[in-house]
């Protein structure tokens, strides 16, 4: 495998994501926690930082204790590598932001296979002046005659552009060239052998304990139950809990497909309970706690007629894993751990995360692999509090099926003009005001619906999705003419930040 260590850039997990498509391992460690070094580690990534290395407390590390294996410095990292070596590293005088073109100077494997005038993409305020004697450049660009340089006599390399990013037409290349050439990585992680291996190990791992896990309907839970499932069969319990704000007969439809799927999965029916809970309450951090609240009374009922489980299995994905760095020395957050006693029972389950090492589209192509239907695998984002939080102000039976009617109608003409798998997460939202409108010759006074659709890749950013008009025209007449109680429609045209995906 290979380690990454993060200095603080905004995208080093993309280098991960680049390391892992070219079918190799990799790992993300904060520079300040390096993990014990074995013989499996065949090479080490520094990443980039917002940090500069001419700054006295700027991250660094001790090369030494990275023993003699290669290593690739990518912009911060490539400057540190200079700096520590002797070189030197100033602040730029022009600006080195932007596509540029790197034509090789002098031939190395890293940059093997690489065209003449390779397009990469640079972004950094300092830039390498003079490198240290054991340095020698291999590429330079117009503005940047650093641009590449590798140890003459060790497997060092270093650039000063991100390979990572895509407007690095060939990045993909060069770190490949790095993981399999260079460092010797076997290209072995794929989704067939991963399932292979994880399931070996979950075996070995639960013997015959029981384990119960949460069905929420999504992409996570459900890849990581079928895996759980292939291990244990039976002996997994798959719980999913009906809050009354899911959407449209998603409840049945989707306990359909686990059932088909072969999981021993319980549908309970605490609808009645949610809205209990939430009755009269308006704010949305409230909704959200008695929601929250509710589903741990729910769900810890429920484990407790499980007799003898010992696991609570989870779809924590690697993203939620990594430790971010914290460049103002070592992370001062000490977990809480004081309230243990407080806890729900379940929550004291030793506990299991099939997919803890993966990122989000690997934990799709695992599912796809294990024959999770595409109808599971190519579901939209929906928040834990589901329509709770898009009923805006108080929460009643009545609102939650005029939404869900709403939402149906919004979601199924994605679907059938071939919109959904465009939109990153699509939904209605009900407001709590009422507008005037005319109906044949009647005045009503009813709701009003706004629809939102953002394209995105984490859901930290988002836009708007510039829906066709003829779709949000016939979209609008359907809901108006069908929903009865809304008497207008609006889009949603903001995108986040400023706004936020959910309007609560
Ligand atoms: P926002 O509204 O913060 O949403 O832009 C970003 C993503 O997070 C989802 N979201 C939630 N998911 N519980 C969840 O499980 C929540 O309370 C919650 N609030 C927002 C939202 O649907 C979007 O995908």
């Amino acid at each position: 495998k290979i380690i990454i260590l993060d200095f603080g850039s905004q995208v080093t997990q993309l280098i991960a994501r680049r390391i892992r498509e070219t079918q190799v391992y990799c790992e993300i460690h904060p520079f300040n926690h390096i993990p014990e070094l074995d013989d499996s580690v065949k090479g080490i990534i520094l990443s980039g930082s917002p940090c500069s290395v001419r700054e006295a407390d700027s991250p660094r590390v001790n090369l030494e204790q990275l023993g003699n294996r290669p290593i690739l410095g990518i912009c911060y990292g490539a400057q540190l590598l200079a700096y520590l070596g002797g070189g030197s590293v100033e602040a730029s005088d022009h600006r080195e932001y932007g596509r540029a073109h790197m034509t090789t100077v002098k031939s190395s494997p890293l940059l093997a296979g690489l065209s003449s005038n390779s397009q990469v993409w640079m972004s950094h305020g300092d830039t390498i002046m003079e490198l240290p004697a054991q340095y020698e450049v291999i590429g330079s660009t117009e503005s940047v005659r650093v641009a590449a340089f590798a140890h003459v006599d060790k497997p060092i390399y270093a650039i000063q552009f991100h390979p990572e990013v895509t407007h690095s037409l060939e990045g993909g290349a060069l770190i490949k060239n790095f993981v399999v050439n260079i460092c010797g990585c076997a290209q072995t992680w794929t989704s067939d052998s991963f399932v292979d291996r994880t399931v070996a190990e979950l075996k070995a791992k639960l013997g015959n304990d029981k384990v119960v896990l949460g069905l929420s309907g999504g992409v996570d839970s459900s890849v990581a139950a079928v895996l759980l499932h292939r291990a244990i069969g039976k002996n997994l319990y798959c719980i999913f809990v009906d809050n009354g704000l899911l959407r449209k007969d998603e409840f049945e439809q989707v306990l359909e497909s686990y059932t088909e799927l072969g999981l021993n999965v319980k549908g309970v029916n605490s609808k009645q309970l949610f809205y209990d809970a939430l009755k009269g309450l308006k704010d949305p951090e409230d909704k959200r706690k008695a929601i929250g609240k509710t589903f741990i009374k729910v769900f810890d009922h429920e484990a407790h007629l499980i007799e003898g489980v010992a696991w609570l299995g989870q779809g924590t994905i690697y993203p939620d894993k990594i430790e971010s760095v914290s460049l103002k020395g070592p992370s001062a957050t000490i977990k809480s751990h004081h309230n243990v006693g407080g806890l729900p029972d379940f929550m004291k389950l030793k506990v299991v995360e099939p997919l803890e090492a993966l990122f989000k589209d690997e934990v799709r192509l695992v599912g796809k692999t294990l024959g999770v239907p595409k109808d599971i695998l190519g579901r939209h984002p929906f928040p834990g509090p589901g329509l709770g939080i898009r009923i805006l102000g108080d929460i009643t039976p009545e609102k939650v099926d005029i939404l869900q009617k709403v939402d149906a109608i919004f979601i199924n003409g994605l679907k059938e003009d071939g919109l959904y798998d465009q939109v990153w997460q699509a939904g209605a939202i009900l407001l709590p005001i009422q507008s005037v409108g005319v109906m044949g010759d009647e005045r009503t006074y009813e709701q009003v619906v706004a629809l939102r659709a953002v394209s995105s890749v984490d859901g930290m950013t988002a836009d708007w999705c510039h829906l066709p008009y003829e779709f949000l025209g016939r979209i609008s007449n359907e809901i108006i003419n069908k929903v009865k109680g809304v008497n207008r429609v609006v889009y949603d045209i903001s995108s986040k930040p400023p706004a936020t995906i959910e309007w609560e």
